[in-house]
């Protein structure tokens, strides 16, 4: 049995003194005093670095987890600027967003560096959410499965399993931009990214990994995207910053939780 994870995505957004008034409203929108919640779903933040450590304050009391949304694929070194896993570690961070497509398209993160990543998370007890997606011209012509597994493949290469990864499938047309994949476009890509994986790994893996969706998922579009089989939660940007809207996703999520 996959539990829904519900990710915020908080990209370069809300500073510091923001967090604990945001943090209180969406816990209270959200009805996180429920005890289901946290056992029925799961609801995590990646947010800047330098808010990481406040909100996981603020967020263990709640049930919420809070990931980093990138890591340096070195262990330690001279390379100003950057994080190491290890560090992450040491404040209490669990997971990490690894490959996000703004990384590989600003930041010249190549397929390489995302399973290096991956690997350097894990070796460090992080759990990495490794997002893969295709851009409109592949999408357009027909490369979108090529792309998949090519990006895939670059990961699959370092883990020797895939227990604690989390796979994101983001088509990059749709972040952003108010255009979501439809359900049957969603379902087909993840249902696609199960079936690399079951190749690779084994049919259990397969069955246990989490693969969410993210892509202008909002609350008029989370029931239908999260009620796919092989869609197992969200990764969500703009709506994860406005409290109501986060809230509401995650009510809905809590409820088809209930039915699984
Ligand atoms: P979006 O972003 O929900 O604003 O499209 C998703 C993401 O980039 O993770």
């Amino acid at each position: 049995m996959r539990k829904i994870l519900l990710a915020g995505n908080w990209k370069m957004h809300k500073k510091p003194s923001e967090l604990a008034a945001f943090f209180k409203d969406f816990a209270d929108k959200a009805e996180l005093s429920q005890t289901s919640v946290q056992q029925a779903m799961e609801l995590l933040f990646a947010v800047p670095y330098v808010s990481l450590q406040k909100a996981a304050e603020l967020c263990r009391p709640l049930g919420i987890q809070v990931a980093a949304q990138n890591v340096h694929q070195e262990r330690e070194g001279a390379y100003t600027g950057e994080i190491a896993a290890s560090m992450l570690k040491d404040i209490g961070v669990g997971h990490c967003l690894v490959g996000h497509s703004e990384r590989r398209q600003y930041f010249a993160e190549t397929d390489e560096q995302v399973g290096q990543k991956a690997k350097i998370c894990l070796d460090h007890g992080l759990k990495p959410i490794v997002c893969i997606g295709e851009n409109r011209e592949q999408r357009e012509s027909s490369e979108t499965y090529g792309v998949l597994e090519r990006q895939l493949t670059a990961v699959f290469e370092k883990l020797p399993d895939l227990a604690d990864v989390t796979i994101a499938y983001e088509p990059v047309w749709a972040i952003g931009t108010g255009l979501t994949a439809s359900d049957e476009q969603a379902q087909d890509a993840h249902q696609f990214i199960r079936s690399l994986i079951g190749e690779r790994y084994q049919a259990e893996v397969a069955a246990k990994v989490r693969i969410l969706y993210g892509g202008s998922m909002k609350p008029e579009n989370a029931e239908g995207l999260l009620s796919q089989p092989d869609i197992d939660g969200g990764l969500v940007g703009g709506a994860s910053l406005k409290a109501d809207d986060f809230a509401a996703m995650a009510r809905t999520a809590r409820r088809l939780a209930a039915k699984l």
